[in-house]
């Protein structure tokens, strides 16, 4: 991405105002936004972020999980996790906010075309992954067997639930979903989302890998699929860091050499494996 100069407009919030607001789980929210006015939301790219801020509390960097061209909206997915954050999941319809992006580097759909994928989302980390998935599946005749694998802590947790059963009924894809914990009246599996790695169906000479959500998670999930022969270069892992700006100007998302915010925030795994191991990079 081209950095751009400090007077372009792409830096500069736009008034939104949410539209519809889904509850996902108990602190999380689904969001949906349309300009101020109208109009259409910019194209973006399937992993791509925005900055978001409630105006008055601060700006956080939150993944596009989805978008409405016909309606021109955008949807975001937040979590309450502090200030900021925490005001966006409680603005109801009606509400604006600045916008600004999308800002980043997403998924490298275009590379993995008939390539079999690994989908490995944990918390969090599905929003950022569904427009890639709703992408593949719309083209789902480009790619070869594609495996998703969600975990989250209890099935409580788990966000976008009718859009997860009904890929669970689809038969060009296999959908599962673990916990770490369950009654007796959950569907799925108990255990890490990586228990799931070794009977996933792949091959892993023609295989990509994605995966999005803790780092100790994505890092084993790497190390699991590099396990089953998937070469290192084929593994992509969405980071979350720190941002200010979001466009290669301050450095406060630096990731060993890479800044979160222009050179990902996907990043292939021999960029990301020499800092992973680092705390505190
Ligand atoms: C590219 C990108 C995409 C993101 N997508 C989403 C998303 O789709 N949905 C969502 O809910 N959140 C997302 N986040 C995380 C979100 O930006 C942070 O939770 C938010 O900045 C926290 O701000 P706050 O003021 O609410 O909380 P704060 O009070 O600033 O922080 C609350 C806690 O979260 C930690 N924290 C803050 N920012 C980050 C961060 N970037 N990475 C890891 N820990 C952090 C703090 O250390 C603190 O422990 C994304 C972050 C990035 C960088
Ligand atoms: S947030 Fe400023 S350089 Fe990335």
């Amino acid at each position: 991405m081209a950095i751009p100069s400090r007077d372009d407009v792409s830096i500069v919030p736009r008034p939104f105002v949410v539209r519809d607001r889904v509850v996902e789980t108990g602190d999380t929210v689904s969001l949906d936004l349309v300009p101020v006015g109208g109009g259409p939301v910019p194209e973006f790219a399937p992993g791509q972020f925005n900055m978001l801020s409630p105006f008055g509390a601060g700006e956080v960097a939150i993944s596009i999980s989805g978008s409405d061209e016909e309606r021109g909206s955008w949807t975001h997915t937040v979590r309450s996790a502090g200030k900021v954050t925490d005001r966006l999941t409680r603005l109801p319809p009606g509400a604006t906010l600045g916008v600004r992006g999308p800002y980043g580097v997403g998924w490298p759909l275009a590379s993995a075309r008939d390539h079999d994928l690994l989908i490995v989302a944990g918390g969090l980390g599905l929003p950022p992954l569904r427009p890639a998935i709703r992408r593949i599946l719309a083209h789902r005749t480009e790619y070869g067997r594609v495996e998703i694998v969600y975990g989250a802590r209890t099935p409580s947790d788990l966000v976008f639930s009718s859009e997860i059963q009904r890929w669970r009924l689809r038969d060009d894809l296999r959908f599962q979903t673990t916990v770490d914990a369950a009654g007796r009246d959950w569907y799925g599996d108990v255990g890490l989302v990586t228990a799931r790695i070794p009977d996933a169906r792949f091959d892993p000479a023609r295989t990509q890998v994605w995966a999005c959500g803790p780092e100790i998670m994505m890092k084993a999930v790497a190390q699991a699929a590099i396990a089953r022969g998937v070469p290192p270069a084929a593994i992509y892992l969405s980071m979350e860091r720190n941002m200010k700006c979001a466009v290669g100007w301050c450095g406060h998302c630096q990731f060993g050499p890479e800044f979160v915010c222009r050179d990902g925030p996907v990043l292939p795994y021999p960029a990301l494996a020499p800092w992973l191991a680092v705390r505190e990079v």
